[in-house]
C-alpha cells in the first residue's frame, strides 16, 4: 500500500514543500517503532528549518519537515519493550512529522493518555514543553507574580499565557493589534508592540508592584537588540529567558546582531549583582533534552495530565490535510495567526 509524506528537496519558500507518494511502508529496525501519524504540529520553527537557517538542522536533503507528532505505535522493533503496539505516543522529532508514517527511536516516545484529542495533544511536545520548562525549571514563580510574554499570540506565547493562568501568575503579553483579543482571552494584559514603546507600557502596568515596577520574569524569542528592551522591563531580581532569534530568522537582523543578543544574555547572567539581581539565560529545548533527559518525559507527562483534566487549552486554529502544507507555511510566514495549525495526515479533501 502506498502512503504520503511532504518532501523538501531544496531549502526555500513554501513552494519547496511537495506532496510525495511512497510505494512501501517502512519497517522499524532494532530499538525503533513505526508510528502511524494522527497529527503533526506546524509552526514558525518548521518554516525556519524549511528556509535552511535553523541551527539544529541543516539536512541532509531531501527530508520530511514536521517538528512534533502524535500517532499510534503500529509496529515495534523486535527488542522494543515500551511503548507497546497500539499505544498513542507523542514525539519531538525535529523533522519527519508531515507524513502518514514515521520510523522513530522508541526511547524518545512519550505515552499520550486516552481521551485526548490528537490535534490538541500535538501542541504539547514543542510549544507547551518549551513554555512549561521556561516557567518551572529556572526560577520558582509564585502565584501573584507577574510575567511578560513577548510574541504572546504565537504558539509558545499562548502556551505561556495558558500555563501562567493555570499557575495563578499575572501575565502581560505583546502582540500585533489583530491579536489583542487572543491574548486577553487568557486574562492577560495585551500591548500592541507596534503602537508605542512596550517598555513604558509594562512600567505603567506594574507601577503599583511592591518592591518597584517591572515584571518577575520575561520571555523573549525576538532576540538581538530586542533582549535589551525586555531586560529593561524586569523588576529587581527578575529573570529574562531568551529562547529565539526571530528577527534574524526573518532576515530583519544580521547574524552578528543575533550573536550580540546572546552575548548580552551571558553578560547579564554572569554579572547579575551589577543589575539589582536581574539576570538572564538562554533556553533551547533540544539542548535541555540532551542535558536533562530525565525532565523531558516527566514534564511532557505532567502536561498531558493538565490537558486531560482540562486545566490547559491549546489554541488550535486549523486542521488541514498534508496537501495543504504549502498554504499553511505561507500563512505562517505572513504572521499574525494567533494559534496553531495542525496537519492531519489521514484527512482526505
Ligand atoms: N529555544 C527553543 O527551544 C524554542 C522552542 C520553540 C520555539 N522557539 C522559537 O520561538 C519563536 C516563536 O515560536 P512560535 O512557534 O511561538 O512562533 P509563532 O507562532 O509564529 O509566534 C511568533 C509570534 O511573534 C510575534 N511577533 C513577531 N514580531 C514581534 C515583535 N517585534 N514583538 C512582539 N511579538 C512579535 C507574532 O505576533 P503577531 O502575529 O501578533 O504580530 C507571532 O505571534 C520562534 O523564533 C521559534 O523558533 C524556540
Amino acid at each position: 500500500m502506498s502512503w504520503q509524506r511532504i518532501r523538501i528537496a531544496r531549502f526555500g519558500g513554501p513552494e519547496v514543500l511537495e506532496l510525495a507518494e511512497e510505494p512501501v511502508i517502512p519497517d522499524p529496525g532494532a530499538a525503533e517503532a513505526r508510528i502511524k501519524i494522527l497529527a503533526a504540529g506546524t509552526g514558525f520553527t518548521d518554516s525556519f528549518i524549511r528556509r535552511g537557517g535553523y541551527p539544529d538542522f541543516k539536512g541532509p536533503l531531501p527530508f520530511t519537515p514536521g517538528y512534533e507528532l502524535v500517532g499510534v505505535v503500529e509496529k515495534a522493533g523486535a527488542d522494543v519493550v515500551a511503548p507497546r503496539e497500539g499505544q498513542i505516543v507523542a514525539d519531538l522529532c525535529v523533522v519527519g512529522g508531515y507524513a502518514q508514517y514515521a520510523i522513530r527511536p522508541a526511547r524518545f516516545l512519550v505515552p499520550v493518555p486516552d481521551g485526548i484529542d490528537a490535534a490538541e495533544a500535538v501542541c504539547i511536545p514543542l510549544a507547551y514543553l518549551t513554555a512549561f520548562q521556561m516557567l518551572t525549571r529556572y526560577r520558582r514563580l509564585s502565584a501573584g507574580e507577574t510575567i511578560l510574554v513577548i510574541g504572546a499570540s504565537g504558539t509558545v506565547g499562548t502556551a505561556l499565557l495558558d500555563l501562567a493562568r493555570h499557575f495563578g501568575l499575572n501575565a502581560i503579553g505583546t502582540c500585533s493589534a489583530a491579536n489583542l483579543t487572543t491574548v486577553e482571552q487568557f486574562g492577560a494584559a495585551a500591548i500592541d508592540y507596534r503602537a508605542g514603546d512596550f517598555v513604558t507600557s509594562v512600567r505603567q502596568l506594574t507601577a503599583g508592584r511592591v518592591g518597584g515596577a517591572g515584571v518577575d520574569a520575561a520571555f523573549d524569542a525576538i532576540g538581538g537588540s530586542h533582549f535589551d528592551r525586555s531586560f529593561a522591563c524586569l523588576a529587581l531580581g527578575g529573570i529574562l529567558i531568551g529562547y529565539g532569534a526571530q528577527t534574524m530568522a526573518m532576515g530583519r537582523e544580521s547574524i552578528i546582531a543575533a550573536g550580540l543578543g546572546l552575548a548580552r544574555l551571558k553578560l547579564w547572567g554572569a554579572l547579575s549583582f551589577l543589575f539589582g539581581g536581574r539576570r538572564a539565560i538562554w533556553y533551547s529545548i533540544t539542548d535541555r533534552r540532551v542535558s536533562h533527559p530525565e525532565e523531558f518525559k516527566a514534564d511532557m507527562a505532567a502536561l498531558f495530565e493538565l490537558l486531560r483534566n482540562g486545566a490547559i487549552r491549546p489554541v488550535v486554529i486549523g486542521r488541514e490535510p498534508l496537501a495543504a502544507a504549502r498554504n499553511v507555511h505561507a500563512r505562517i510566514d505572513a504572521g499574525g495567526l494567533g494559534g496553531k495549525i495542525v496537519l492531519l495526515p489521514w484527512l482526505t479533501v
